[in-house]
């Protein structure tokens, strides 16, 4: 008796987080088709290469910034495998950013949020820099980082790169498709 009212009280939890989820990830649908593919997320895969690429530099706290952070997916997942690290996902788009900190709340993840334009915030306190832009914005990003950065931060870029600045490091995450989702690994000297 308790046990089958409880499904029923668990079913009706699941359903009301489905009605309030559901109108997000359909604007979300919405959103990427609009932009015609130019507000991908970072795939699960490539988070896993980027959670690796961090592990390898056995940081024991980091500012880790996501400059551009969508919906999130990154900067979830970094502070869920570095809960020590303080996590900053910065977005200029309001929908965005409300979805992430709707998200933030339920999870009770600890990120911060910021809903500005990345040009506009400082990064002199930055341990680790995660960038997945258009081409297009990768020169004046390169000029502010080089302007701004201490020594040693680590930046990583995935599909597009810097003009000027040489990677340390170039992973595939898709072999088949190698330059889908490429991700380019620098260090400020
Ligand atoms: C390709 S998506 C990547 C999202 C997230 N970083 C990820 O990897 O899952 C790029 C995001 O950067 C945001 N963006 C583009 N230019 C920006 C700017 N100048 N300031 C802040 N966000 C920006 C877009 O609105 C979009 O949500």
């Amino acid at each position: 008796m308790i046990n089958s009212q409880f499904l029923v009280y668990f079913l009706f939890f699941l359903l009301i987080l489905i009605i309030i989820f559901l109108p997000f990830y359909f604007l979300f649908t919405i959103n990427i088709i609009i932009m015609a593919g130019h507000d991908l997320p970072t795939s699960q895969k490539a988070i896993k290469k980027i959670i690796k690429i961090i592990k390898k530099r056995k940081y024991e706290k980091a500012n880790f910034y996501d400059l551009g952070c969508g919906r999130g997916d990154v900067v979830f997942a970094i502070k869920k495998n570095f809960p020590d690290f303080s996590v900053q996902g910065i977005e200029k788009r309001s929908l965005q950013i409300f979805f992430t900190k709707f998200r933030n709340f339920f999870l009770r993840r600890d990120i911060i949020f910021q809903k500005n334009d990345l040009f506009e915030i400082s990064l002199e306190k930055a341990d680790i820099i995660y960038t997945y832009l258009r081409y297009d914005l990768m020169p004046e990003i390169e000029k502010k980082l080089k302007n701004e950065l201490k020594k040693g931060v680590l930046v990583i870029t995935n599909t597009t790169s810097f003009p000027n600045w040489q990677p340390e490091e170039i992973h595939i995450v898709h072999p088949k498709q190698p330059n889908f989702e490429k991700l380019f690994v620098y260090i400020k000297k």
